[in-house]
């Protein structure tokens, strides 16, 4: 009997992460506090006087002009989504089915799942042996493949490296296609292509509520591109995405950036002292970061993360890739979640006598 499905999605790997249980949760990049009730409560009164039964605007217009103006960019230009991952895939939906997605390896894994999903063929180039874009290869590989679209993550994930901006500058200038740059940890590292939409109609910025704003769980992201991108990205992105809950809790946020400031000052204080404190473990070697979580080297990775697991901390195998043998992700967690982090790992490479 031919199969109910397209042989493009019966080929994929589902989307899968496990979730046991655990008292210090460091897998998933989110920020280690939640929002305080106060603020909380003020958006279950905007809640409360919003109206359940109507549809809101279809592309959360009124909230693209907030956003638009606290990042600094046109109105136009902006369309959001409930998380950034909507918007990896309404930008392939738009630009790429059956064609050329490039990327590099390892990078966030969505990039691959949503390009095979949509029947392309999925380039990856290989980074560095210390993260960075090998980019004669790339800029070469890009000329040969002609990819319809490229994803970026700047800072990398699961690396947590910045790419440097002239190399990118390049990639977007000879690029054929789309290049999207996700900027998903943007607020941790200070980097940002911002200035240069002006000037590329081709480059697309993707940015997340999920991380430094604290709404992992509220679900939302948006993209900065020109205006005529938005349009077209527009068409195949569904409408009323994101609900009207997560649009009053972004809205009140954004009210609020004082506050997130501060929160990324904290996590980036803690990277610090993270990173300190892993270099001080026996056979542990951490990579620079420049976003919230840090990829740290083991003597073996499945038995460190089981160990860690043991004692209740949860962190990220990230050890499939080849570049990456034996290399584990850790989120930026409080100052009492690093320390619990650091004692159970030392633990594990503590002598036998
Ligand atoms: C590079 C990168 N982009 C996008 C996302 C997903 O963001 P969202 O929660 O907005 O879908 C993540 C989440 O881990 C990420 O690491």
């Amino acid at each position: 009997m031919k199969s109910l499905f397209r042989k493009e999605v019966l080929q994929m790997k589902a989307y899968h992460l496990e979730r046991p249980l655990c008292d210090v949760k460091l897998n998933q990049n989110e920020l280690p506090r939640d929002i305080p009730s106060a603020i909380k409560s003020q958006v279950l009164v905007r809640f409360v006087q919003t109206p359940w039964n109507r549809y809101s605007k279809p592309y959360s217009e009124d909230l693209c002009e907030r956003v638009a103006a606290a990042v600094g960019w046109k109105s136009e230009g902006v369309t959001m989504a409930n998380g950034s991952n909507v918007l990896i895939q309404a930008l392939i939906l738009s630009a790429a089915v059956r064609q050329v997605v490039m990327t590099v390896a390892p990078t966030f894994s969505l990039y691959r799942l949503e390009a095979q999903a949509l029947g392309n063929r999925v380039v990856e180039v290989p980074l560095l042996k210390d993260f960075s874009l090998p980019k004669d290869d790339f800029l070469r590989t890009m000329r040969i493949k002609k990819p319809s679209i490229i994803f970026l993550s700047n800072p990398n994930a699961p690396t947590g490296n910045l790419f440097p901006e002239e190399i990118l500058i390049e990639i977007i200038e000879k690029a054929p296609g789309l290049v999207v740059v996700d900027e998903a940890y943007y607020p941790f590292s200070g980097k940002t292509l911002l200035p240069a939409l002006q000037q590329y109609k081709n480059l697309v910025l993707l940015r997340t509520f999920s991380k430094a704003f604290a709404l992992a769980g509220v679900r939302a992201g948006y993209l900065l591109a020109h205006p005529s991108v938005v349009k077209e990205v527009r068409k195949v992105l569904l409408p009323y995405c994101l609900n009207v809950l997560s649009q009053i809790v972004v809205e009140t946020l954004l009210e609020q950036v004082v506050l997130v400031q501060k929160w990324v000052m904290e996590s980036l204080g803690e990277r610090e002292r993270l990173f300190e404190g892993l270099q001080c473990v026996p056979d542990v070697s951490p990579f620079p970061s420049a976003a919230n979580f840090i990829c740290f080297r083991v003597k073996g990775a499945k038995k460190t993360f089981k160990g860690l697991l043991e004692q209740g901390v949860l962190v990220r195998d990230v050890s499939d890739n080849k570049l990456l043998k034996n290399c584990l992700r850790v989120s930026v967690g409080t100052a009492e979640e690093n320390a619990r982090f650091l004692q159970a790992l030392k633990f594990l490479s503590r002598p036998p006598l």
